[in-house]
């Protein structure tokens, strides 16, 4: 099928490119010359695992291409993804001034009848701004004659596994009354709707809202077991075992329970306020969205209360190893990542910091600049060299393998901050370590420790 996205970001470049990988032909538009060009050479502007050779891949059979000529984008595509930023506004609603700029792009040069898809997160009801967007542009030209729908079809995908999330999704969400656009979508998703039914053809509405109800679902679980971990804290258990303990129950499920310092990324922070932000409007209040959006604010303090809970308030001549900057494995993404409030604590107390992240330091040099007080280090073990401390904001692969000898010998004092829970308390002990986790008992009783409120 012809298939034109509007939006080279996360999710417009892998929608295309899969899409592309699938037999479609595709063309991809964006206001952004230079990414255009550099994409056109198979350049891709962030790391996500596949994405780049399948891209390449596409370019070289001639089913994906980049152009920033927006008329020839909608001459094109039959099927128009509307996939750009929904960035939050003050209030923390999303900002769809993309989205309809897009649209009336879209309905400027439209030469036929088109199948519109909005691809973006979108609160409930944009659909249809989209179609009086639409609508008033082909109004004023004269147009109206032209036929289109407007389609909800949110994505699931997850930075890191983003293609492979794509390429075999849990579930297809179709959002539309229209038999026609119904099919249209159904045939172009039928590759990937293999082994059992995964499409789910609904109305507009609750197409949009199951996206932010999916996302907050999950946002709701980390931070509920987040807040079981402060309470095991301070009762003296082990949230490892409680979460075995819950989610070996079906009901509850093993995924999305793991404590940690809090989430982040471009998705549960902005998808969380704008349902809040939505609901106030509504003139409802959002409880339960409120709760788990301050709570994981306050998770994200987590390791810099253990630390100066440790040391004391001021951190003056330590040097703190960081290891992780992103939000999660598998992803350069520093957005709203727990290890930022984090730095900017150990900081704020006069601590220096040597950090590495297998793929995230190019980001953090573009996000703090040169500073005295960071040193984007070559290698974790590079990290540890004259650091009083170790401590873990994020649960790379490479980081889980631990040669305790080699890091008691490098660190100063033998300390770690563990914020993901990643070693065995028990074996920390035994080798000597301070060492404090999220949920579990911290092993250094003779040391005042001060967890979070
Ligand atoms: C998320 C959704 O999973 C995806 O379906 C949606 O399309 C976009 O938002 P993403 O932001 O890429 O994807 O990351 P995800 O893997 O879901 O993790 C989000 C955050 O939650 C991370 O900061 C992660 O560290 C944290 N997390 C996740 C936990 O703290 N505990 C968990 O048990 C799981």
């Amino acid at each position: 099928m012809n298939v034109t996205v509007f939006g080279t970001g996360y999710v417009g470049l892998v929608q295309a490119a899969v899409l592309a990988e699938a037999g479609n032909k595709v063309v991809c538009i964006d206001i952004d010359n230079e990414k255009i060009d550099r994409l056109k050479q198979g350049h891709i502007p962030i790391y996500e695992p596949g994405l780049e050779p399948m891209v390449k891949n596409g370019i070289n059979t001639g089913n994906l291409s980049f152009s920033t000529n927006a008329a020839d984008g909608v001459g094109h595509g039959e099927l128009i993804f509307i996939a750009v930023g929904t960035p939050p506004d003050e209030d923390g609603s999303a900002d769809l001034s993309h989205v309809l700029t897009v649209a009336k792009t879209i309905a400027r040069h439209m030469n036929g009848k088109k199948f519109i898809i909005t691809k973006s997160t979108v609160p409930v009801g944009t659909a249809d701004k989209v179609r009086a967007a639409v609508e008033e542009q082909l109004a004023e030209l004269n147009r109206s004659d032209l036929a289109f729908d407007i389609i909800s079809n949110p994505e699931f995908l997850k930075e890191g596994s983003a293609v492979a999330d794509c390429m075999r999704p849990d579930r297809i969400i179709i959002g539309t009354s229209e038999a026609e656009s119904e099919q249209k979508l159904r045939h172009l998703y039928a590759p990937f709707n293999r082994n059992h039914e995964k499409i789910l053809v609904m109305d507009v509405k609750s197409a949009e809202l199951t996206k932010y109800a999916a996302n907050c679902m999950l946002a709701t679980k980390i931070s509920f077991m987040n807040e079981m971990a402060n309470i095991a804290d301070k009762v003296g258990a082990d949230i490892e075992a409680v979460r075995k303990g819950i989610g070996s129950d079906p009901r509850v499920g093993y995924q999305f329970i793991y404590a940690g310092i809090g989430y982040g990324g471009s998705c549960f922070p902005k998808d969380v306020k704008a349902l809040i932000a939505s609901a106030q409007q509504l003139g409802l209040s959002a409880d339960i969205l409120s709760a788990v959006e301050s709570r994981n604010e306050r998770q994200k303090h987590y390791l810099a209360e253990k630390i100066l809970g440790h040391y004391g308030d001021n951190l003056k001549g330590k040097t703190f190893a960081l290891w992780g900057l992103s939000f999660k494995p598998n992803t350069d993404d520093m957005r709203e990542a727990p290890s930022r409030v984090l730095l900017e604590r150990l900081w704020e107390s006069g601590a220096k910091v040597r950090a590495f992240d297998p793929e995230a330091m190019d980001e953090c040099r573009r996000i703090y600049g040169s500073r005295d007080d960071l040193v984007l280090c070559n290698s974790k073990y590079d990290a540890l060299q004259g650091a009083n401390a170790l401590v873990v904001a994020t649960e790379w692969q490479q980081f889980k393998t631990l040669d305790i000898d080699d890091l008691k010998s490098i660190l100063v004092e033998a300390v770690v901050f563990d914020g993901r829970n990643q070693y065995e308390p028990s074996e920390m002990q035994k080798a000597g370590f301070d060492y404090y986790c999220v949920g579990r008992p911290d092993i250094n009783t003779a040391k005042n420790q001060q967890p979070p409120a």
